[in-house]
């Protein structure tokens, strides 16, 4: 387990803020997340939808403000439910995280104090990523 850091504590504080924006009448579980990259900090909190397979995840929204924003490299994220254990990210949001770093620092919050931190690489070993499509040059 990694050590966490006053820095690792404030990217928390800043998913905290964003969960406070959640959208979650179905589930009532309110997420938030924050993302450190070039830099600055973008957040995102889940958006739910009647249609609950539209949903989208917090993780996954603060990693399209990033992208909108011109940074495609993640340095960490923090993510925050109403568990009271430390959410983690769903494998679908490892995913599409690694897309940015498969080796981004990722900070867990829960509903109290505790806080966890690992590496995506830990969370989501052998990630899928680009490389792998750029192996076969037979495609056109
Ligand atoms: N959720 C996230 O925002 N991120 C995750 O990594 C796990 C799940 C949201 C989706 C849904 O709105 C609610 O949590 C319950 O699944």
């Amino acid at each position: 387990m990694t050590k966490t850091t006053k820095a690792d504590l404030a990217l928390l504080a800043f998913a905290r803020e964003a969960q406070e924006k959640a959208y979650a009448p179905y589930s009532s579980f309110r997420v938030g997340a924050a993302i450190y990259a070039g830099g600055e900090i973008y957040q995102g909190c889940n958006v739910e939808n009647a249609a609950y397979g539209s949903t989208v995840c917090a993780e996954r929204g603060a990693a399209m403000a990033a992208v909108l924003a011109g940074n495609t490299f993640f340095d960490s994220i923090a993510v925050v439910g109403d568990s009271e254990d430390p959410t983690v990210p769903c494998g679908a949001c490892r995913q599409f995280l690694a897309e940015f770093n498969p080796e981004m620092r990722v900070v867990m919050g829960a509903q109290g104090e505790h806080v966890r931190v690992s590496s995506l690489d830990d969370l989501l070993p052998d990630a899928f990523v680009r490389g792998y499509l750029d192996q076969d040059e037979s495609r056109s």
